[in-house]
């Protein structure tokens, strides 16, 4: 089975419009054939960075959704605001969104909903604490947040969506997980996705990594059997480190 490696760079609340450009100005020629690249910036940054990027091989997401169609959301962006300038991809769950901002699983699985009948796809976000993965809860937590956001998604609607599996212990730590986790935790995943949709969409599911991939460990995290690409945060901001980082799941 063939799935093609996905890099996905998660801005999350840095870069203002000129450092936004500055950043895409160099990321611009970047196209990798066997890469998908992606870049979420911040709302404020979407459209430049869409306008920026045309017929580049780099896809804009965004960050965060809201479940809703429209209205009285005072501060909140819809799907049909973010298709309407062009984003067809949406990152839900991240677990700074779970834990700052009380996104719930029954919030969280409303979002997703929302996201995939608007044909947006989604990089959805699971990873346990520290505290879960020490008592030995880890693969509990994972099986639920799993299963309580893709539960009333069908054969179809779950095509849209890129798992990622992100140890909180290990985001912005600089303490990556190891290799026997990731890829432990990767084919629970898959297994997981295959008891409820099947072999099929079990094989071709993307499962991303991400806490702490760095220029120096992408490659061999990248080569596990179950792990996709990455999820990439504070390497992200920076071209070399990303840059790197793209062309490591390269091959
Ligand atoms: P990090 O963040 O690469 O800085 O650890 C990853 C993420 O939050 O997606």
């Amino acid at each position: 089975m063939s799935r093609k490696k996905i890099v996905a760079g998660n801005w999350k609340m840095n870069m203002t419009i000129d450092e936004s450009n500055d950043l895409i100005n160099e990321l611009k020629e970047v196209s990798e054939n066997n890469v998908e690249i992606k870049i979420a910036p911040s709302f404020t940054n979407l459209y430049n960075a869409i306008s920026l990027l045309t017929n580049s091989g780099i896809e804009v997401i965004a960050q965060n959704v809201h479940s809703e169609k429209r209205g009285a959301y005072t501060g909140e962006i819809s799907t049909e605001m973010l298709k309407s300038i062009g984003v067809n991809t949406v990152i839900i769950g991240h677990s700074e969104r779970r834990k700052y901002f009380n996104e719930t699983d029954t919030i969280l699985s409303k979002k997703v909903k929302a996201a995939v009948e608007n044909s947006l796809n989604v990089i959805f976000c699971i990873g346990e604490e520290l505290s879960e993965r020490e008592s030995g809860n880890h693969f509990d937590i994972i099986k639920n947040q799993l299963t309580n956001a893709l539960i009333d998604l069908n054969n179809i609607e779950i095509k849209n969506i890129v798992i990622a599996y992100e140890p909180v212990w290990a985001i912005g730590t600089g303490m990556s997980a190891n290799n026997h986790q990731i890829q432990e935790m990767h084919e629970f995943i898959r297994e997981l996705i295959n008891k409820k949709f099947g072999n099929d969409i079990a094989d071709n599911i993307r499962i991303l990594y991400g806490g702490s991939v760095k220029p120096n460990n992408a490659k061999e995290i990248f080569s596990l059997n179950d792990v996709d690409g990455g999820l990439i945060g504070g390497a992200s901001l920076n071209f070399s480190d990303f840059h790197s980082i793209i062309n490591a799941a390269n091959g």
